[in-house]
């Protein structure tokens, strides 16, 4: 979907150089290839319920193609849960994620009637309180701590025993316990998510087998479990290397989940939660060159800065990047690709073999789908770009560029 063509990056049937036109920096995403890692997802888990995770891309056009696919989502707060709701995904499949939920997006969430992550039992009294007084009951998995450790940056790893998210498998049982007595709350689910980007796979079982384990003590409780999520973390292919496919996860996880939950007198159905790895390879982020210059290092200066993408910075994530008016060309020399933004930290891209590139080139930054816009801020007084959706041969804003008057936003002046 992404590809060369007479020397330009085209995303679908669109040469890049037509979008720029309207207004750089722009992230562009690939239709076709959404449906693509969504079908992937269908075949791998057809009998599965995947709730996309709408932090890694919020946008409601995007979202809607994906709901209309059957998947729910999984939020992570009252902000979420209004764009999922608008993007048409249905309530009773989302999932109310959160390790620290506020009165307000606890009534949010009884009154829209989606189920609830619960992080901790005092979370799950707000609960049991704001659906007696709506005289709802609330659907509810508790998220358990699976004290795992899977391969990937330390800040993206959330199963850690370390980590401030969820209650510690051993000791959730208490908590399930709380939960039968207690009224407006009804548990069916066990919750976990152990990091994200994780490329190897046993972490995966793993916490599925933690899963279980604790699923056998809660069905003595007289619990009749719904469903088993799992969260999400595949990993997608940042280097271009070779990562598993969904459907090799499947291939790996189906088996324990078939053999484990015959142990189980309920049949409680998988749920997943991926994110990344639905819009991660999506997208691009398209930058124009402000200026290069040759100091320490051949510095190219564009117009994004970790101000629309923050993984770099935040991660020491790696993109690949290409100058993407001059694909195919020779790469003579090695560039440092850095953003606008007044501090140091600012690089997308170190030490990369380009082509030369000039000022007025421009920039693609890969695999920016996944927590992109979504990290996005107004540093520097710089408004937020746009998205792009691609559809073939057609293109549509999805989002405009923002102006100043975005950036002024809720200010009030005080004149004293
Ligand atoms: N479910 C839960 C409860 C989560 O916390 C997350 C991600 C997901 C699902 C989706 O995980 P995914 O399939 O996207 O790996 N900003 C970081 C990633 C933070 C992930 C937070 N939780 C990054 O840019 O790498």
């Amino acid at each position: 979907m992404f590809r060369e063509v007479n020397g330009k990056l085209h995303v679908e049937g669109v040469n890049i150089e037509e979008i720029a036109e309207s207004g750089t920096p722009v992230y562009i995403t690939s239709k076709a290839m959404l449906e693509n890692n969504i079908e992937s997802y269908r075949a791998a888990f057809p009998d599965a319920r995947m709730l996309y995770a709408v932090k890694a891309n919020n946008n409601i056009s995007i979202m809607r193609i994906i709901s209309k696919k059957g998947f729910g989502a999984d939020v992570f707060s009252d902000g979420e849960l209004y764009l999922a709701l608008l993007a048409g995904f249905k309530p009773e499949y989302i999932l109310f994620n959160g390790n620290s939920k506020s009165r307000k997006e606890i009534e949010y969430g009884v009154r829209t009637g989606v189920k609830f992550s619960v992080d901790s039992v005092d979370e799950l009294h707000a609960i049991s309180e704001v659906a007696k007084e709506e005289n709802k009951e609330v659907k509810i998995a508790f998220r358990i701590n699976p004290d795992i450790s899977p391969d990937t940056h330390p800040k993206i790893a959330t199963g850690l025993k370390k980590s401030k998210f969820g209650i510690p498998w051993e000791e959730v049982i208490d908590a399930y316990k709380t939960a039968v007595k207690l009224p407006g709350v009804k548990p069916v689910g066990i919750h976990c998510h152990i990091g994200s980007q994780i490329t190897d796979l046993s972490p995966f079982v793993e916490a599925l087998n933690r899963i279980v384990d604790v699923a056998k003590k809660v069905e003595k409780l007289g619990v009749e479990l719904e469903f088993l999520d799992l969260g999400g973390g595949l990993g997608i292919d940042y280097h271009a290397e070779g990562v598993p496919a969904p459907s090799e996860l499947a291939n790996k996880l189906m088996p324990t989940f078939r053999e484990r939950i015959a142990e189980l007198k309920s049949e409680p159905q998988l749920w997943l939660e991926p994110g990344r790895s639905i819009i991660g390879n999506t997208t691009i982020l398209l930058t124009r060159v402000n200026s290069v210059k040759k100091a320490y290092k051949n510095f190219v200066a564009v117009d994004a800065g970790f101000n629309l993408l923050i993984r770099p910075a935040m991660y020491n994530a790696y993109h690949r990047v290409s100058v993407a008016n001059k694909m195919g060309q020779k790469e003579e020399e090695e560039y440092t690709v850095v953003g606008p933004i007044c501090e140091s930290g600012d690089i997308l891209a170190e030490n990369r073999k380009l082509p030369k590139v000039e000022r007025g080139d421009l920039i693609a930054v890969f695999d920016a789908g996944a927590y992109g816009f979504v990290m996005s801020s107004q540093y520097n007084g710089r408004p937020r770009c746009a998205e792009i959706l691609v559809d073939r041969d057609r293109w549509f804003v999805i989002r405009e560029w923002e102006s100043f008057c975005d950036v002024v936003g809720k200010q009030i002046v005080v004149d004293f």
